[in-house]
């Protein structure tokens, strides 16, 4: 549980590449009393960031599992707190950071958790506004399984795009309900002045793996079922074996019929075989 403040903005990066080109975060400051474990170094807290698609897509993540992206992705960026004293100073060295990617997809119900940042996004809509959220407990913003996930060394999505990344992608999804989602893809703006236009589709392509290895904590299972495939297979094995008991049953007494009527012919010519 935090029971800390946490401030929330939009920060602007100006993209190298594009020179005149801005892109865009809405980052919460995390305190660095939060900590990951269960890596070489201790690596503390920064902020945490969102990235989404355009309005009503459903593909904003930057990472894909088996090719599929989702409508969008938080990341909470860590650095490792025993080599730097900052997170700018960790920002460009090898395994400087690490971040956890956490892919948000479209569910039923209205995500309680989420709500803390996204309730506040109205109090932010202009370049260079601040707010505060209240303490919320962040890990809740985590999937249910977190034993299940993937990890690679990448590189920052953002520009200047270091590859200082220790990346922990978890295999399980965070739901957002639809309207989540549209308060998150229609409420911030990325102009100053009028006519304003929304601050849309600030997620990264995917990038060629190169020589990259990316390993999972846990066994892909290779089946390219889904649920709802698996149980119309069941299903159908089911009516097949029916229709082959059926059809079994029906030549049993066709061929006991056979049967009873050669008798009855036997009977019928042994009647005037007596008779004679
Ligand atoms: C990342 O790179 C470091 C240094 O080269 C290496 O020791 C580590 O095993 C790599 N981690 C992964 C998950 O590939």
């Amino acid at each position: 549980m935090l029971f800390f403040t946490l401030l929330l903005e939009v920060i602007w990066i100006l993209a190298a590449e594009g020179g005149q080109h801005w892109t865009y975060e809405v980052q919460l400051s995390l305190p660095s009393t939060m900590y990951l474990e269960g890596l070489p170094r201790k690596y503390v807290a920064a902020q945490l960031h969102l990235h989404w698609g355009k309005t009503g897509s459903l593909g904003g993540s930057e990472h894909q599992i088996n090719s599929e992206a989702t409508a969008a992705e938080l990341h909470i960026v860590h650095y490792d707190s025993d080599s730097y004293d900052s997170l700018s100073e960790a920002a460009p060295k090898p395994q400087g950071l690490a971040v956890l990617g956490i892919l948000i997809e479209v569910g039923e119900t209205k995500n309680p958790v989420y709500e803390h940042i996204l309730s506040h996004l109205h109090e932010i809509r202009h370049k260079d506004q601040k707010t505060l959220v209240p303490p919320f407990n962040v890990g809740e913003l985590l999937p249910p399984r977190r034993d299940q996930f993937f990890r690679y060394n990448g590189s920052l999505t953002t520009p200047p795009c270091y590859q200082s990344v220790l990346w922990t992608v978890f295999n399980q999804r965070a739901q957002i309900s639809v309207e989540q989602l549209k308060e998150l893809q229609e409420t911030l703006f990325s102009t100053e002045e009028e006519p304003s236009k929304l601050l849309v589709q600030n997620y990264r392509a995917p990038q060629p793996l190169n020589q990259r290895t990316v390993s999972a904590s846990f066994i892909q299972v290779q089946s390219s079922y889904t649920t709802g495939e698996m149980l119309s297979l069941g299903v159908g094995i089911l009516v097949g074996c029916l229709c082959l008991l059926l059809a079994v049953y029906f030549i049993a007494r066709k061929i006991r019929k056979k049967r009873l009527g050669n008798g009855k012919s036997v009977v019928f010519t042994s009647a005037p075989a007596t008779e004679a």
